[in-house]
Parts: structure tokens; C-alpha cells; sequence
């Protein structure tokens, strides 16, 4: 078989371990050809291609982002975008393509397969938002920076008697928060999930220092204080029509400094979350993905996506990845809330 390979979306660590996997075992156990495509959608879009063979994969599994390049292309927004894509894959003499991405890639295979191009999905975001999976590789990565970031900001947060706010990843979830701050003992974890209250947080801060403690806060890139019509936090939108994120620590920071006297600095740890070298957890993830989803293209089993539940990793259906995000549940907010600093 002829399969080719691409990658979308925003990158993570452990894209080039699924590259690995795919290429490895389809050569060595099928004979399979592989062809990269470069850029995400952009690739079979535009035809950009790109060589992909055993040695090309050799030595990959630790490396950061993608060896194919990643982007937000939709062929959707493009005119006869889809059509092309077709042509191009076809006219390559390709089987079927293994997509790796978050719902949005995701969201394009499941539409190219509709139409009769077959594709198998590999579910990834630093995110940790896609349903249908019980978590995405990258997103272990990334909690362990904020972790690390937290242990850190911790230290000198306390030797200035300063509040520290700690922006992190995530527009509609707030699972990098949650298990980022959970990890990092943060004493408030703020997600889009839940609209906080500006006064809360100030009391919770006040606690915090009367109990002896500098108290650090981690907020998602999209969380919202109820009184949302005084912050406006979009910056533009991408090509899936996604607002652009930013700011929230700042404001935050600003206005606990405003009402509390209390010294607060804000820090956006931005893409520091998904660079890097993937942690052992997501390099097995990944690689276990990318085997089942080389067995499922060679199965013919199109239009599915590799998933984790509990420790099998499965088949589901790309519809049920793409139709709904997974979004933190607020029994998981309260569990991580021990209602004390420190
Ligand atoms: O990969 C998903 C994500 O990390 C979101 O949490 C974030 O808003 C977005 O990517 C930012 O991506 P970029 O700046 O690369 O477009």
C-alpha cells in the first residue's frame, strides 16, 4: 500500500514519535510506501511533498514538533479545496492518508472520508480537549512544563511576597490548568468552563498572604471573570475561525494589584507548552497510537481514529472526536479546590 502522512494544527511533542511508529512497523511488517506531506492540509492541498522511509524516522522519538511541518490550513475555506485535496492524494496513487491532529485536522478527515477518500485519524493536542479519547499525547508534556514552571515561580513568588499570575493553554478547556495546577499545588485554578468572580479571587488572595503564603494563580488562556463585558480577549481569528487568545494573566495580575495593594506579577508561559523533547508518557502514547493506526489502515478500517480508554488503545468513529470538544467537568474543579493556600 501506498499511505500518506501528514500533520495539522498546532504542534506537540510526540508528533515524530507517531511518525515513527507508522513508518516503522507499516515498512518493516507490510511493506507499506510512505509519502510525507508537508504543512498539514496544506500538503495534499498544494501537493507538497515530502520523503518518508525508515531512514528518514530514524532517531525521531525524542524530537519536538513535527518532522513534516504543521499548519492551520482548511481546505474547507479554500474554493474546491476538498476536490483538490482528492485529486492530489489519488493522483499520487495513494490508499489512504494517516492524519495526525486535533479537531479541527480531524474535523477535515472525517469529511474527506464522506466523500469516499480514506483516512484514519490519530488524535493529538496539547489540549487534552478531543473526545472519544481518554487523553491526547502532548498534553502530559505540557502539564509537566506548567508543573515545572509552577515549582519555580513558586520560589520567588514567595522571597517578594508577590502574587504570581501563570497563564497557560487552553480556549475552551481547561485541562492543562487543572492538572497543571493541580500538580504545582496553584492556589486557584481558573478555566474557561467556569466564569470566576473578580472578588473571590481577591479574597482567596488576601487568605493567602495573611496565611503566609504568595499565592500563585493559573488561569487558561480563555478563562473569563463573570463581568466579562470589560475584557475582551480576542486578538483575530485562524482559518478554522477560532478566536486568538491572550491577555487574561495580565488583567488579572492588574486588577488584584488594584484592589488587593498586594505586589502581583503575571507570566504567559504561551508555547513553551508544546516545545520540547515529548515525556515518557506521550512517547508510549504516541508510538501505541501510531501502531494501531498503521494495523487500521491496513485493515481498511477508514474513518476512524485511534484512541486511549483506559489502557487498550481503540477504534472510534472520527465523528465522535469532531462533534463535541471534552471539556473539564466541574466536579473535577471542585476536586482540585482544597480551599486552603499553599
Ligand atoms: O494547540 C492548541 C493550542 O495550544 C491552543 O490552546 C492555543 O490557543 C493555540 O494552540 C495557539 O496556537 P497558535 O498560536 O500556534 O496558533
Amino acid at each position: 500500500m501506498r499511505i500518506g502522512l501528514l500533520t495539522g494544527g498546532g504542534d506537540c511533542p510526540g508528533l515524530n514519535a507517531v511518525i515513527r511508529a507508522v513508518v516503522l512497523r507499516g515498512t518493516r511488517e507490510w511493506g507499506h510506501e510512505f509519502i510525507g506531506y508537508q504543512d498539514g492540509w496544506k500538503g495534499p492541498l498544494e501537493n507538497l511533498t515530502t520523503e518518508l522511509d525508515v531512514d528518514r524516522v530514524r532517531g525521531i522519538l525524542t524530537e519536538g514538533g513535527t518532522i513534516l511541518g504543521s499548519s492551520r490550513t482548511n481546505p474547507e475555506a479554500v474554493d474546491g479545496g476538498i476536490e483538490a485535496v482528492i485529486e492530489n492524494v489519488r493522483g499520487a496513487g495513494i490508499d489512504g492518508l494517516v492524519a495526525i491532529g486535533g479537531d479541527d485536522t480531524l474535523g477535515v478527515a472525517r469529511v474527506l472520508t464522506d466523500r469516499g477518500l480514506g483516512v484514519i485519524g490519530v488524535p493529538k493536542t496539547i489540549d487534552n480537549d478531543l473526545n472519544a479519547t481518554d487523553y491526547t499525547f502532548g498534553f502530559d508534556t505540557a502539564v509537566n512544563i506548567v508543573m515545572d514552571s509552577l515549582d519555580r515561580l513558586r520560589t520567588t513568588g514567595a522571597s517578594h511576597h508577590r502574587a504570581l499570575v501563570v497563564e497557560v493553554m487552553g480556549r475552551h478547556a481547561g485541562w492543562i490548568a487543572l492538572h497543571g495546577g493541580m500538580a504545582g499545588g496553584a492556589d486557584l485554578i481558573l478555566v474557561p468552563e467556569e466564569k470566576f468572580n473578580l472578588e473571590e479571587v481577591c479574597e482567596r488572595v488576601e487568605a493567602a498572604f495573611s496565611a503566609g503564603v504568595a499565592p500563585l494563580i493559573v488561569a487558561s488562556e480563555g478563562a473569563m471573570p463573570l463581568e466579562g463585558s470589560e475584557w475582551t480577549a480576542a486578538e483575530g481569528t485562524d482559518a478554522f475561525g477560532h478566536i486568538r487568545l491572550g491577555g487574561i494573566a495580565k488583567w488579572l495580575a492588574d486588577q488584584i494589584e488594584e484592589k488587593t495593594g498586594h505586589e502581583t506579577r503575571s507570566v504567559v508561559l504561551g508555547h513553551l507548552q508544546r516545545g520540547g523533547t515529548p515525556t515518557a508518557f506521550d512517547r508510549v502514547l504516541a508510538t501505541r497510537l501510531g501502531y494501531r493506526a498503521i494495523e487500521a489502515a491496513t485493515a481498511g478500517d477508514w474513518g476512524n481514529m485511534t484512541t486511549l480508554r483506559g489502557t487498550s488503545i481503540e477504534l472510534a468513529p472520527l465523528a465522535d472526536a469532531v462533534d463535541e470538544s471534552k471539556i473539564v467537568p466541574l466536579e473535577r474543579l471542585r476536586e482540585a479546590d482544597n480551599g486552603y493556600p499553599g
